[in-house]
């Protein structure tokens, strides 16, 4: 793959104007495009069109060097073209919803532009753009080219640290309509540290968003927890810091696994005394108040996802709140089953550490009072399990056997320990 390749920059501001010069830096021949000519015109006498930290000198050199040039798209430049980067901007509409009219407009530009030219092209979606953008958006206006290939390349820089952040990148991420577009791209990049995560053009897109929202949920978290320990008078520095030195648990992708709704004795316990002291002190911590509401509305969509099953008789595999554990408070298998038995499904559950006779305590009046039958419930082993039911939830990591085992009866099997991809909801035009 010849890694120099010729790139089209469309857009000029923050993303666009670091990634065209960043990208000519790296040793390709980049033309920068922008419909506001003062950022053409900045470009071309060798500016900055915007203050970010070493953008300047980057211009400069690389105008100099002829690698980087501003000035208009024509069907000449994308002739020569092998990949056009789109970099316009997508801002929010009044109703929150992602405004494309920019995207879509520099698409139909380009696409009018392409009549005649016959070899094959990459048009790069660098913007941040909700999932599906990319098939219904960009593979509906080049419908008709059947040589033009798709790519999203979503960009991570933070203004501020933008150069440096292209240079030494936090991700690289690309999807493509073909596999060999997409490794065109990644190609763009080979001189940069790190290693490009290939997926698909959907993937591509949700990861960008889930990266801003985590960063604001992290800043939020971070917030809400440093205005409680400030009010109880605790350094909230410290706290802060101090947590983010456990790598393990917490900095670390830990409880990062998209699954079941969480229980047992200490989350929930823990997250009810914080928000109710905090609003004993006048405090208010939306993000740490909507943490149990949202866990409630995660069960109920496992709920609905169970009583969706066909057969009235419900296997269940695992009853405490997770695997290696026989500890029942809080498990929100309970509540699952509760809900199954008030519909009238038959349930019966298999819990490899679970033996009725030898659970007692807290942990047995817990299950008694939500489940007063839960002897009747239970079976010894999984055979057993298997044998009386029509279909099996999985409802907390099993080993290795027990999933042969299950898989092997050949039943339907619902695994509430990974999100399915659902491939009506996948195939719905989202834009
Ligand atoms: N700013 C950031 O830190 C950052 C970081 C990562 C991703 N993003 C995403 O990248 C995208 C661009 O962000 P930005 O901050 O660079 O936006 P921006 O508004 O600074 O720049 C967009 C540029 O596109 C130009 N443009 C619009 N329509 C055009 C057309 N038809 N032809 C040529 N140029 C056109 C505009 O004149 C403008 O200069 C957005 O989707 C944004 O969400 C931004």
């Amino acid at each position: 793959m010849n890694y120099k390749q010729n790139v089209i920059v469309m857009g000029l501001g923050y993303v666009g104007c670091v990634s065209a010069a960043c990208l000519a830096e790296i040793g390709h021949n980049v033309l920068g495009v922008d419909r506001d000519i003062n950022k053409v015109e900045a470009i071309r006498k060798a500016q900055s069109p915007f203050f970010e930290a070493g953008l300047d000198n980057l211009i400069q050199k690389n105008v100099a060097a002829g690698r980087l040039q501003a000035g208009a798209l024509d069907e000449k430049a994308l002739g020569a073209a092998d990949v056009v980067m789109l970099c316009v901007g997508t801002p929010s509409q009044p109703n929150g919803n992602i405004d494309l009219s920019h995207l879509r407009r520099v698409c139909e530009e380009i696409s009018v532009l392409l009549r005649r030219r016959t070899k094959r092209l990459i048009v790069a979606v660098r913007s941040t753009v909700f999932p599906g953008t990319c098939e219904s958006l960009l593979e509906s206006v080049f419908a008709q080219r059947e040589d033009v290939d798709i790519v999203s390349n979503p960009e991570f820089l933070r203004e501020g640290t933008a150069v440096k952040d292209f240079m030494e990148p936090s991700l690289l991420v690309v999807g493509g309509s073909t596999d060999e577009a997409a490794q065109t791209v990644a190609g763009l990049y080979s001189g940069l540290p790190g290693e490009v995560s290939i997926v698909s053009l959907r993937t591509a897109e949700m990861i960008k968003y889930t990266c801003n929202a985590f960063h604001a949920l992290k800043i939020g978290f971070a917030n809400e927890i440093g205005s409680l320990a400030s009010s109880l008078g605790v350094n909230p520095e410290q706290v802060m810091a101090t947590m983010c030195r456990d790598t393990k648990l917490n900095i670390s992708p830990a409880y990062l696994k998209p699954g079941f709704a969480f229980g047992g004795s200490c989350l929930p316990k823990d997250l009810r005394a914080l928000t109710f002291r905090s609003s004993r002190l006048d405090l208010k911590l939306p993000l740490l108040e909507s943490v149990l509401p949202s866990n409630d509305e995660h069960l109920k969509r496992s709920i609905h996802e169970v009583l969706e099953l066909s057969g009235s008789r419900i296997g269940i595999f695992g009853l405490a709140f997770k695997e290696d554990t026989d500890d029942l408070r809080e498990s929100p298998v309970i509540t699952l089953i509760e809900h199954l038995i008030g519909k009238g499904r038959a349930v019966r559950i298999h819990d490899p550490h679970i033996q009725l006779d030898e659970i007692y305590g807290s942990n047995l009046s817990f299950v008694v009072s939500a489940l007063p039958h839960i002897g009747r419930l239970l079976t010894r082993s999984l055979d057993e399990l298997i044998s009386s039911s029509d279909a099996l939830v999985i409802a907390q990591k099993p080993t290795v056997a027990a999933l042969a085992q299950m898989t092997a009866s050949g039943m339907t099997i619902l695994d509430l320990t990974k999100l399915p991809l659902k491939a009506s909801s996948a195939k719905r035009t989202l834009v």
